[in-house]
């Protein structure tokens, strides 16, 4: 049985201070992250408003690290393209946002990004079996998206671990990543039922720097590996 990799460290912005975003970046960038984790809000699909393309495309020349594109917006199909163009490596629809998700996925694919597919914590996985095989990554939430800073749903681990079996049984490359109220205190047990890619906002810009925030995760998480 090949050893688990730890997770993937993906640290949101959302948490940063707006006023300072590049130093954020390259404070993550110089940090440790692995990815960074953009959190494009349109205040429809939740009740907050973020950022949209322009500041994707505005960080783009200062990290060489894969953004990971968060889309917590209606009708996703119609700003793909400003996300793609503006240098997303990887775009996540919610399947509760997308009345024809495999077009979306489609669209997404043929745009040369990695396409990811998130579920709202009262989201069956059942909506995603049929097209999990088309997508790089599910993105299980465990908090209700809208905001940083809340607490981690416990009721998703039944979930995730559901989620973790699913694709190891119909898409093993499929990366499984959970979002929401991640931190030191919870990595271990989230990497233990399989989760590959954990994004944190708060406990990593919270923590007296962001390469601090990223160390408690990855010590936590190499505790795991003892
Ligand atoms: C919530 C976002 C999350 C959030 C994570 O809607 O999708 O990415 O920013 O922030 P924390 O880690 O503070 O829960
Ligand atoms: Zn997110």
């Amino acid at each position: 049985m090949k050893a688990q990799q730890p997770p993937l460290i993906a640290p949101s912005i959302l948490s940063a201070d707006f006023g300072a975003m590049r130093e954020a970046v390259l404070a993550l960038t110089e940090g440790g992250a692995d990815w960074i984790h953009f959190d494009v809000m349109d205040g429809h699909f939740v009740p907050n408003l973020t950022f949209g393309a322009p500041m994707v495309a505005a960080l783009r020349p200062h990290s060489h690290l894969p953004f990971d594109v968060h889309l917590m917006i209606e009708h996703p199909e119609r700003l793909i393209p400003d996300f793609a163009q503006a240098g997303a490596n990887s775009i996540t629809v919610h399947v509760e946002a997308c009345a024809h998700l495999h077009r979306v996925i489609q669209q997404i694919r043929e745009l040369g990004c990695g396409v990811g597919v998130a579920l709202n914590p009262h989201t069956p996985l059942e909506s995603v079996r049929y097209v999990l095989p088309a997508i790089d990554l599910l993105l299980i939430m465990t908090v209700n998206p809208g905001f940083g800073g809340q607490a981690f749903i416990g009721l998703m681990y039944p979930k995730i671990r559901e989620a973790a079996a699913l694709i190891q049984r119909d898409a093993p490359h499929v990366l499984l990543q959970v979002d929401g109220g991640v931190s030191p205190d919870n990595a271990r047990e989230l990497a233990a039922c399989g989760v590959q890619v954990l994004v944190a906002g708060s406990s990593v810009f919270c923590a007296p720097t962001p390469q601090a925030g990223v160390a408690a995760l990855r010590l936590a998480l190499m505790s795991q590996q003892a």
